[in-house]
């Protein structure tokens, strides 16, 4: 059983939780653009983690690379594919969007957390921002077990963070886990 934990990041938030996911599972960690050149993502791996932040949810929130990446991405029927997104706190449709493209390669998203991270186009206070890596920490174990059990679907309802209403129906609909 192996696991690689695929990570795209501006300005270092989804570094931080991909780093410490691979810490806790014992994954591989793989920069996303550091493959973007292969023609295909293929890999031995039985779990693939997806971290990156989102942009602009007004739309899919996805980083165009994180979508290219998913396009590229072969014989993936059989295995475990879980992803996290970091934000400001507001991710809308992102996990589900993302759903969909790893379903159009023939691969299912058994799991999707969101994962409230400081903004980076307008700063909080220090404070404010190590209270959010002090949730990290908390919601790190969270997924961690959650991963580990290969648990699919829904747990508990996502009870804070301020998730909109779209955002909960959304993640509701495909039955993915929002923290
Ligand atoms: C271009 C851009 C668009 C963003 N759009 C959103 C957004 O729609 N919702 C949100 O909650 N955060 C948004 N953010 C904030 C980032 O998702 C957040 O700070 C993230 O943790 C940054 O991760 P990184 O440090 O790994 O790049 C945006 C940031 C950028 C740079």
């Amino acid at each position: 059983m192996s696991t690689e934990i695929y990570y795209f990041s501006g300005t270092g938030n989804s570094l931080v939780v991909a780093r410490d996911i691979a810490g806790k599972t014992d994954g591989k960690l793989i920069s996303i653009p550091s493959v973007m050149n292969n023609y295909s993502i293929t890999t031995d791996a039985d779990v693939i983690g997806i971290v990156f932040p989102v942009y602009h949810a007004v739309f899919d929130g996805m980083p165009l690379i994180i979508s290219r990446f998913v396009r590229k991405m072969e014989n993936i029927d059989s295995k475990y594919i879980f992803a996290v997104c970091t934000c400001k706190g507001w991710s809308r449709v992102t996990i589900s969007k993302l759903g969909e493209i790893i379903t159009s390669r023939g691969g299912k998203l058994s799991a999707g957390f969101t994962v409230r991270m400081p903004d980076n186009s307008n700063p909080t206070t220090i404070e404010e921002q190590q209270k959010l890596f002090d949730n990290w920490k908390k919601k790190l174990e969270i997924i961690y077990h959650y991963v580990n059990a290969r648990k699919k679907g829904i747990g508990r309802r996502f009870k804070k963070h301020g998730m909109s209403w779209t955002a909960k129906r959304a993640n509701n609909v495909l039955k993915l886990r929002t923290l």
